[in-house]
């Protein structure tokens, strides 16, 4: 990838921009790490190292703080973030199928979440707050309501097909 080095470039600088908007006051760490995580996807480990030792905290506060939210990511995620919720309006209407379904077509085995190629997350959440329309499923947080095991499926290939043409 050529442009990866800009790219972690311009990154980098956001890093410091986030933490000099917050003045890197230690109470504002959880906004910290939520502006770190929507310019990486998710919180690496040496960027919370930095972040850390530049707020003049020690790296296991920031590590305690990233693992103890849900919201935070250790992990790389995939482009598509891909919800199944799991709460009880949207289990009694069959949401574990859809979870099955998605899981086997992008092939997820062994508790892996993300594909391989960081196209694609697939994780479970409780309750999305629209059990109206359970069972819902969100992709990169555009709801959709009564879903299906097809109809999300479909939506997936659409998406892949899209990736590969581009
Ligand atoms: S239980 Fe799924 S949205 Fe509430």
């Amino acid at each position: 990838m050529p442009d990866e080095g800009v790219t972690s470039g311009r990154r980098f600088v956001a890093v410091n921009e986030i933490l000099e908007k917050h003045r890197r006051r230690p109470e504002e760490l959880v906004a910290i790490l939520q502006e770190v995580q929507e310019v990486y996807r998710y919180l690496p480990e040496e960027v919370l190292t930095y972040v850390a030792t530049s707020m003049g905290l020690t790296p296991a506060r920031v590590f305690g703080v990233a693992t103890f939210y849900e919201n935070f990511s250790l992990e790389p995620k995939g482009k598509y973030v891909i919800r199944v919720c799991d709460g009880t309006a949207c289990h009694v209407r069959h949401s574990a199928p859809i979870l099955a379904a998605l899981r086997e077509r992008l092939g997820l085995k062994d508790g892996r979440n993300t594909t391989p190629d960081l196209t694609f997350t697939v994780e479970t959440v409780a309750c999305l707050g629209a059990c109206a329309l359970a069972p819902v499923v969100t992709i990169n947080g555009k709801v959709h309501g009564q879903a299906t095991p097809e109809a999300i499926v479909a939506l997936i290939d659409e998406l892949a097909k899209g990736e590969r043409e581009s």
